[in-house]
């Protein structure tokens, strides 16, 4: 069996402010292995592929919006239990509450805007990084 991968996003807040290095790099301190990265402008139609799951819901246009602004940083991750090892290392949705320590929490807050900006995606189970991987990567 390979090991195990996971699609994780630099949103266009995180690269903005000039923390991808930093992210990243706590990424890779943990120990997990870095197997692609690229800066991407993202289209409307890789993000409705990418938040399916999330069309309709009342988030949903300005979250397409804000990952509109800017350019995003696409990486893949590997190694065992990645998925859930970046979303720990991620902390919870809301920045605000995130525990310090995580990137979300030491990094991130709440703008009073439509959409909470919260620095980085990681994807949620192994069928969601197969099908993210091939969005971004493909
Ligand atoms: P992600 O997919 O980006 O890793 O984040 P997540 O699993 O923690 O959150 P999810 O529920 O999948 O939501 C996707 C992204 O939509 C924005 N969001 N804002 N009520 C809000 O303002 C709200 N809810 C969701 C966030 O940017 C979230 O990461
Ligand atoms: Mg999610």
């Amino acid at each position: 069996m390979s090991a195990e991968q996971t699609l994780i996003l630099i949103k266009p807040d995180g690269v903005a402010r000039g923390l991808t290095g930093t992210i990243l790099s706590r990424v890779e301190a943990k120990g997990y292995k870095l197997v692609d990265l690229k800066l991407v402008n993202a289209t409307r139609e890789i993000l409705e592929a990418h938040y399916a799951e999330h069309v309709g819901k009342p988030f949903y246009e300005p979250l397409v919006e804000f990952m509109l602004s800017g350019p995003v940083a696409a990486a893949v991750f590997e190694g065992e239990r990645v998925i859930e090892g970046f979303r720990s290392l991620a902390g919870t949705t809301e920045p605000t509450t995130a525990a310090p320590g995580t990137i979300r929490g030491d990094f991130g807050r709440d703008w009073g805007l439509k959409v909470q900006q919260n620095l980085v995606h990681g994807s949620d189970s192994p069928e969601s990084a197969e099908k993210e991987i091939s969005i971004w990567f493909s």
